[in-house]
């Protein structure tokens, strides 16, 4: 019982919620459901129209208003007909208004969603899949528009009912309580079937965002599915999934299609007992004809209403699982919030510091463990040691991707917590070790780093960069377009764009996840030289795997296990022979270029 209570309650919350997106646009919401009882109203005032014109034809000596039977025949006529016009043009005005302000709220629904989402902390994506959320924007969303189209008629259908019960009650209040309690049993076979429906629902969601997720892993993974030759693998992988979806969306599809007939039949039963009861009581004179037909009109017009009720009750069903699936979206937590009294950083020097800095991605098992170090402004540093160490990791809590466990991380003497975020960022450039480009032009790629550029400005950091020259070489020139993840271009002339990214944005602190793959030696000498005129004038910390960067380096940091293990200048460490001095020893056999 309290599990159906707290359904209840997580149900009003949904629509709450929902209803708390219309904003300004309630008084619609309003207006739709005055056109909307006026619609109603017109439609139960049918049966009154129809009775007179069944009096007028049966009746010769009827006398209405002093007007004469046909003269009746012709007035109850043209009622239908203006009523009918009346009925349409006000449910014309209050579907649309109600349309437009469900199309509206949805449309603040996904505003809402992308924003959560491109605020979400990066630890979010380490768990969920980008699948997952795209289903949940579309699929669900989907699910979420035809309950929006769906609203304005079950608004509607309820306002008829509730005009028309009393009109029924007046004219033969026996039969209408056969007909509420005919609503009654439909009401009580629909509420057993709404559970049911909201868990396959789910279920059917569920498994819908699993299939999509598939797919988008499969289709970022091309290249190595290709390389391996395991497209029947794939195919067999998304095949088991897609018939688990097919066993969900049959069950879904099966209780949502039982619905209808069973509420038919039960409405149909109701009406079969009325009509018996009406000629039963024309046999025994209680009424006439046009009585019982002037009530049956309106039993027609109450009964639609149940079907459709019923009806609609399963897409608002569906659409009330998919709301709350969208909102638990919505609830993850941002990033932290700036705390109160966050500073900005004014004229930043770009001096970084470690203290006892500890991190951990899962709760118990630390990556860091306890780095101390003192990065002066203008230093080029460089973090080298084993995979795994933790270099990534490090340089990841600087921009403040992630929040250390314990210790603390100075940007100029501030601890990055007590920073405003946007004003921390603002001063970074990040060159990933696997340079992503936005499927846009190049221009528009570099432009990146700095929104306000000036055409100018975007070629002076693309010859910087050494990419120019290959950039004029295409057709489009800056206009070429790059492909989803810039595919188009190759890994070298991605990573010139990526670093004429950076320079645009003239960062005080630069971070490098230097590229393992070997390049081509004509472009690694041409990043190699757009890098050296990438460190001047910042602190840069690079992730450094060639010898040639390390040696631009005035400071080296090894890293092993989570804590800086040997600091030093690359002749000072070599000196050492410690655990620097093996790894060069392991890398020189490679051949060393120098800028
Ligand atoms: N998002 C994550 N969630 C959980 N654990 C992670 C995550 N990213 C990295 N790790 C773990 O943290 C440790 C340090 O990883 P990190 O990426 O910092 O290493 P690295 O020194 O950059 O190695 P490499 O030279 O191979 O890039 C590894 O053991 C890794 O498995
Ligand atoms: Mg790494």
């Amino acid at each position: 019982m309290s599990d159906a209570m707290s359904e209840k309650a997580e149900t009003l919350t949904v629509y709450r919620r929902l209803f708390a997106f219309a904003g300004r646009e309630k008084w619609k919401l309003l207006g739709g459901l005055l056109l909307g009882g006026l619609s109603s109203l017109a439609t139960v005032s049918y049966a009154k129209a129809a009775q007179y014109a069944i009096i007028a034809i049966e009746d010769r000596s009827v006398q209405l208003l002093g007007l004469h039977r046909i003269q009746v025949l012709g007035l109850a006529i043209l009622g239908i007909f203006v009523l009918s016009l009346i009925k349409n043009a006000a449910q014309y005005g209050g579907g649309y208004l109600m349309t437009s302000v469900g199309q509206q709220v949805l449309a603040k629904l996904r505003l809402a969603f992308f924003s959560r989402v491109e605020y979400l902390p990066l630890r979010v994506f380490d768990q969920w899949r980008a699948g997952e959320l795209m289903s949940r924007f579309s699929n669900d969303g989907g699910l979420l528009v035809v309950g929006v189209m769906q609203f304005p008629l079950f608004v509607q259908a309820v306002i008829t009912l509730v005009f028309g019960i009393p009109v029924m009650f007046y004219l033969d209040w026996k039969l209408t309580l056969l007909i509420i309690l005919t609503g009654a049993v439909v009401a009580l076979a629909v509420s057993r079937f709404s559970s049911l429906l909201r868990s396959f629902t789910q279920h059917s969601l569920m498994k819908t965002a699993d299939l999509n997720a598939m797919l988008q892993e499969s289709l970022d993974s091309m290249r190595v599915i290709k390389a391996f030759s395991r497209e029947p693998h794939e195919i067999q992988r998304f095949s088991e999934r897609n018939d688990s979806f097919l066993g969900a969306a049959l069950k879904l599809a099966q209780i949502s299609i039982t619905q209808t007939p069973v509420v038919d039949f039960i409405v149909t039963l109701g009406i079969i007992v009325i009509l018996g009861a009406s000629a039963y009581e024309i046999v025994l004179g209680i009424k006439r004809p046009d009585q019982v037909v002037q009530f049956l009109a309106l039993v027609l017009v109450a009964s639609n209403p149940i079907n459709q009720l019923s009806n609609y009750y399963v897409d608002l069903n569906k659409a009330r699982v998919a709301a709350q699936r969208v909102f638990e979206v919505l609830d993850l937590p941002i990033e932290e919030p700036d705390a109160p009294g966050a500073q900005e950083l004014i004229s930043p020097r770009g001096a970084v510091a470690f203290e006892d800095l500890h991190f951990a991605y899962v709760p118990g098992h630390e990556v860091l463990r306890g780095v101390t170090a003192d990065v002066k402004p203008d230093n080029v540093v460089a973090l080298v040691g084993p995979s795994g160490a933790g270099k990534t990791t490090l340089v990841n809590l600087i921009p403040r991707f992630y929040s250390a466990t314990s210790g603390a991380l100075r940007v100029d003497g501030i601890n990055v917590n007590d920073l405003k975020l946007a004003s921390l960022r603002e001063i970074i450039a990040i060159v990933p070790q696997d340079p992503l480009l936005f499927s846009d032009t190049i221009e528009r790629n570099i432009r990146y780093g700095k929104l306000d550029a000036t055409p100018a400005e975007v070629e002076a950091a693309a010859r910087a960069a050494n990419a120019h020259q290959f950039i004029v070489e295409f057709p489009e020139g800056y206009n070429t377009l790059v492909g989803a993840r810039g595919v188009r271009l190759s890994g070298g002339e991605r990573q010139r764009v990526s670093i004429a990214r950076a320079l645009l944005r003239d960062p005080r602190i630069l971070i490098l996840d230097e590229a393992t793959s070997s390049l081509d030696s004509e472009s690694e000498a041409l990043i190699s030289e757009a890098l050296g005129r990438l460190f001047v004038g910042r602190t840069t910390f690079i992730i450094a795997h060639r010898l040639s960067t390390i040696r631009r380096a005035t400071l080296i940091l090894v890293i092993d296990r989570g804590r800086v293990v040997e600091t030093g200048t690359h002749s000072e460490l070599l000196a050492r022979g410690g655990l620097y001095a093996s790894l060069h020893e392991r890398q020189s056999l490679e051949p060393v270029r120098t800028a």
